[in-house]
């Protein structure tokens, strides 16, 4: 059985959250989940266009939340009952977000206890706006968060938002967060689209996401708005596509690297996808996958296309253009296996990858 999760509705309109009260007919009271830096950029906009309802602020969600800021932001709420809960930033926000309307729904449970299997009766509908085009987890059912430095991933179907609002005047115009982060959701449709859980509905997704980050990721970069506006849905597109199907070895391999080496997670996983794809298409349905996209882009093949549009963006292709010394990488190859190995993700990948794969292609990847 595969099971197809969706918010219920997708807002999409540039400056759509100048009239986000009257739009969506929010139920009050609101809590506001955002962060410093958002609400800095942004908070006299929200704050605006939420005049008049009954609303509280949580604006200091840090990146890469622990259990321990989520427990005590619910006590310092002493009762409070939002019926809305408005997750307006990145993915940390709507994670924190998220994991704040579970506690205030089960507030003798505690996070970890969320799993797949159980079903969740949330309180408050969970408003997603993200302010950035990539993570996905405005339309995802997980959680990560982070115990006593330990990463935790959570899941359960009722916590995909019950809104995503995309707005695309929200973006950051800088290149370096946009390039990255375009990356990711780029790594996110090619994984979702071989993984071994895809169906047809996560492929449609997967393939119209890949061709429309390739048509608009390198204009968006320079600012060009019909481009940020088709980055941000492609992005949900391949939020939706990788819920519903997978992500695999590219984000094994990447959050293994990045935690050890300190690399943004879009650079990271947009670097191992080339060797990916050339590891994968071994498996014949993964190999005819990324001929098909490679076809439709125009190109001979899905690593020719990566290439020239990495080179084009400014996305490396090997760790050394990273700048980490060969040495030092070297030194931490066992540990990456490691980690690698014990990633989650694996398990959907298209062809079992062993100590020895994963081991091969970080010293291929290192590309001196
Ligand atoms: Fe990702």
């Amino acid at each position: 059985m595969s099971i197809i999760t969706l918010p219920r509705k997708i807002y999409q309109q540039r400056d759509i959250i100048d009239n986000i009260r009257e739009t969506l007919q929010l139920k009050e009271p609101i809590l506001l989940v955002s962060d410093r830096n958002i609400m800095k950029l942004y908070g006299q906009r929200i704050k605006n266009a939420l005049d008049g309802s009954d609303y509280r602020v949580i604006e200091d969600v840090r990146p890469e939340p622990e259990v321990s800021d989520i427990e005590n932001t619910y006590r310092s709420l002493s009762g409070f009952q939002p019926k809305t809960i408005i997750a307006f930033g990145g993915g940390s926000v709507i994670d924190f977000a998220k994991s704040i309307d579970v506690k205030i729904s089960y507030p003798d449970r505690s996070l970890e206890e969320v799993n797949p299997f159980e079903p969740l009766n949330l309180k408050a509908d969970l408003v997603a706006i993200p302010t950035t085009s990539g993570t996905g987890s405005d339309v995802s059912f997980g959680i990560v968060i982070t115990d006593q430095g330990r990463k935790l991933a959570l899941g359960n179907f009722d916590l995909v938002p019950y809104v995503s609002v995309l707005d695309s005047s929200l973006v950051p115009s800088d290149p370096s967060i946009i390039r990255p982060t375009g990356v990711d959701a780029l790594v996110h449709s090619f994984e979702a689209l071989t993984a071994n859980t895809s169906s047809i509905f996560t492929d449609a997704l997967a393939e119209k996401a890949i061709e429309t980050i390739f048509g608009n990721l390198d204009r968006s970069m320079k600012g060009e708005e019909d481009a940020r506006e088709n980055m941000h849905l492609a992005a949900t597109m391949a939020g939706i596509s990788f819920t519903n199907s997978g992500t695999a070895l590219a984000h094994a391999l990447g959050h293994s690297f990045g935690s050890t080496h300190h690399v943004v997670h879009g650079t990271c996983v947009g670097l191992f996808l080339p060797y990916v794809i050339e590891f994968n298409s071994s498996d014949e349905n993964a190999s005819e996958k990324y001929a098909r996209i490679a076809r439709r882009l125009g190109y001979k093949d899905a690593i020719s296309a990566l290439r020239d549009l990495y080179r084009r963006i400014g996305q490396p292709l090997t760790v050394a253009e990273i700048g980490i010394p060969k040495d030092a990488y070297m030194k931490s190859l066992d540990s990456m296996v490691e980690k690698a190995l014990a990633d989650s993700e694996l398990a959907f990948n298209p062809v079992i990858a062993g100590d020895e794969d994963v081991r091969s292609i970080y010293i291929k990847a290192y590309g001196d």
